[in-house]
């Protein structure tokens, strides 16, 4: 008997989301906007109320500051109920947070990382994955203290009987150093289309499409999937290459998509659900979360998921 369906480790920010139609001008006393929407953020907390919407066991490993932030972060994650005994309070630091700056179609996104550049491998628990069937890694890039141990809590991981996920999200020095190290180690790979080429590139590959990034990766790593915003997504496992399009919504945001998108890709996967049936729900749980303002306000349920498949699949 499993203790958790996943176990999710990663880093832990609030989301300022901010909309209006203003370019920051320094000097300048004061600017109005037109909404402000403070959030769960991450990419691993996202993708962890992702997997608990849809109904899994879902446990989550960080850090967070002894601050209002913090509690914000672990208070939503105890609200979609996930277990949070993994996650630490580090006295001393501040909990991350990122400001979410929408204007028209734009957005850029200021982050500070606060606790999460401390988190490391001191903070997950000798028997942290046992009785784990999966564990899914985010944003390897935004946390320097766990960095250089990923292959190793990736191959814990695997050697306790879980199989493993990791979505790289951007790196901010764009040198995608240690890629190549963590792949083996994965029993799939989810970044989006700009951080698979980078990626590919980065390593050595010529790159003059995505196909030729997908082509790299798919030799490293036994699942891959590729996120390719409103166009949809491909999946390639071995010589199979799928590709979805997304339902039909109007989207509000596509803040954290991509982590909605692993929450559903691993819901499938963790069904023993085929693969393109694994990526038709994937698609469909990115696309929902875009219907309302930050990444975990429109999650899909299973009964939302289960309703947008039917149509998509014989
Ligand atoms: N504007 C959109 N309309 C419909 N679906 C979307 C839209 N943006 C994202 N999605 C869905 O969310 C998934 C992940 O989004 P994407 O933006 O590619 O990921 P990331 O957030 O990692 O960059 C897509 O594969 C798609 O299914
Ligand atoms: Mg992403």
């Amino acid at each position: 008997m499993t203790r958790f369906d996943v176990v999710v480790v990663g880093e832990l920010n609030v989301d300022l989301i901010v909309r209006g139609d203003v370019v920051p001008r320094w000097g300048q006393a004061e600017q109005l906007l037109d909404d402000a929407t403070l959030t769960l953020g991450s990419s691993a907390a996202i993708m962890a109320s992702g997997c608990a919407r849809l109904g899994l066991r879902t446990a989550f490993i960080g850090l967070v500051g002894a601050d209002p932030f913090g509690a914000l972060c672990t208070d939503h994650l105890v609200a979609r109920g996930i277990d949070i005994s993994g996650v630490a309070v580090a006295p001393g630091q501040r909990t991350g947070c990122t400001i979410v700056l929408h204007r028209d179609a734009d957005r850029t996104m200021l982050t500070f990382p606060g606790a999460m550049a401390h988190f490391g491998t001191e903070h997950i628990a000798a028997d942290a994955f046992t009785g784990v069937r999966h564990v899914h890694l985010a944003s390897p890039f935004l946390q320097p203290a766990l960095r250089p141990a990923i292959a190793d809590v990736l191959a814990r991981a695997r050697a306790a009987g879980a199989t493993t996920s990791l979505d790289p999200n951007w790196d901010p020095a764009e040198s995608w150093d240690d890629v190549p190290d963590w792949l083996p180690h994965l029993d799939m790979f989810l970044p989006n289309d700009a951080e698979a080429c980078a990626i590919a590139r980065a390593h050595g590959a010529a790159v003059a499409s995505l196909d030729d990034a997908i082509a790299w990766l798919a030799a490293r790593v036994p699942l891959l999937a590729v996120k390719c915003g409103a166009v949809g997504a491909v999946a390639r496992c071995g010589t199979r290459h799928l590709q979805c399009t997304p339902p039909a919504v109007v989207p509000v945001d596509a803040v954290g998509a991509g982590d909605s998108f692993d929450a559903g890709w691993l819901y499938g996967y963790l069904a023993g659900w085929p693969l393109e049936r694994t990526l038709h729900a994937a698609v469909i749980c990115g696309a929902l979360s875009t219907r309302a303002a930050g990444g975990t306000a429109a999650q899909a349920t299973r009964a939302e998921l289960s309703t947008a498949l039917v149509g998509t699949m014989a």
